[in-house]
């Protein structure tokens, strides 16, 4: 056997006998890197005479040619069966369910919320927006508050440092002042654009949002969510009001039995006003509505005040309207008891995992929708 013929049987057996890439890497090494066998055997040729080379040549060439191919067959190969190995080591079950604790949670106000605008869209209301940011005309003025007069501070109000022009905004106390700048945007088209609709009366609107109070217990927070309904109409009366008022009740509450009274009460916006009770149950700890001996507040409301259509540039003559204002925490507290309003808004995740909602739920058995 020529030393040609053995190296060739050598090198033919450790390339076989690698186990993976990397030990057939290392053989590659020892024989074609820049010092290994092979490439030392391709150097001796240089100082051979030119009859020797032509002999010796083709067999070193060729040598190095077949193991070349060799290793790359055998490279190949390996690679192959690694991949294999690891397919078959780190399949994917894609029938597994998502792990629970990566989904997020929709917060109950913004549930109710959704809840309370399809019931309100479904009887042709309309939705509109106004800023938190109010300025003193729109929160107290136009809303029929007398200058100066005590009930600016009944709310509480969290007031801003005087602006350039002396003047002091306020973190809105009610969402009221949507309405007027609903009637307003009716009168002038070229008012401010985030009031969604706009439009002459007749006008049917409902307003959610963010409003504030200097006020923190169990049933108040600084921030909470307020629903200001508006119905601006000709001949409309007290009773649209009620009929809107109970048929929202018994909707949002799933339930036909729903029995109201309405309160006297005093906001200066409305004339007459009152607050509307439902009948309610609350011997068990939580409450139902609809039964039992109790009566429990659930809106403010009342026949919109003529100086209030008047400083928004209707005649009272023509035009009547009503008005209400929901507290939607408050309704989501009673609707899915829960005790304190301050957990609403304390961000606390486990919380949100027991109370919030799913957003893949099912469609809402009161609203029909999703
Ligand atoms: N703005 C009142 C409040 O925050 C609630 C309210 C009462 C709104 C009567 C109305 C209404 O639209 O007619 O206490």
């Amino acid at each position: 056997m020529t030393d040609l013929t053995k190296l060739e049987a050598e090198l033919s057996a450790a390339v076989a006998a690698a186990p993976d890439v990397a030990a057939l890497e290392a053989v590659r090494v020892a024989a074609l890197g820049k010092s290994g066998s092979v490439s030392e055997l391709l150097k001796t040729l240089g100082a051979m005479s030119p009859d020797e080379r032509r002999e010796r040549g083709p067999l070193i060439n060729g040598l190095r040619d077949r193991i070349a191919g060799a290793i790359a067959a055998r490279k190949a190969g390996l690679e192959a069966g690694e991949l294999d190995a690891k397919l078959a080591a780190e399949r994917v079950d894609l029938t597994l369910p998502p792990p629970p604790e990566r989904r997020g949670r929709v917060h109950p106000t913004m549930q109710v919320q959704d809840e309370m605008i399809a019931i309100f869209a479904e009887m042709g209301f309309g939705l509109a927006e106004g800023p938190d940011i109010e300025d003193d005309f729109h929160n107290f003025t136009a809303l029929n508050f007398p200058p100066k007069h005590p009930a600016r501070e009944m709310h509480d109000t969290f007031w801003l440092p005087e602006d350039e022009n002396g003047e002091r905004k306020v973190l809105r106390t009610h969402t009221s002042p949507v309405q007027i700048r609903t009637m307003l945007q009716g009168q002038n088209d070229k008012l401010p654009s985030w009031i969604a609709t706009s439009q002459a009366p007749p006008i049917r609107i409902v307003a959610p949002g963010r409003t504030y109070r200097s006020d923190s217990d169990a049933t108040h927070t600084p921030m909470f969510h307020q629903m200001e309904g508006l119905v601006i109409d000709r001949a409309i009366h007290m009773g649209h009001l009620k009929w809107t008022l109970e048929t929202f009740i018994s909707r949002f509450f799933e339930t036909p039995l729903v029995e109201t009274r309405f309160r006297p009460h005093h906001f200066p916006f409305t004339e007459p006003s009152a607050e509307m009770d439902v009948r309610c149950d609350r011997s068990g700890g939580d409450v139902k509505i609809g039964q039992g001996d109790d009566w429990m507040e659930i809106v403010g409301c009342g026949m919109v005040h003529p100086n209030v259509l008047r400083n928004c540039g209707l005649d009272p003559d023509v035009w009547q309207g009503f008005a209400f204002g929901f507290g939607i925490d408050r309704l989501g507290m009673l609707k899915y008891g829960m005790p304190d309003l301050r957990d609403m808004f304390a961000s606390d995740v486990r919380w949100l995992e027991h109370y919030g909602f799913s957003a893949f739920a099912a469609p809402n058995p009161a609203t029909g929708l999703s």
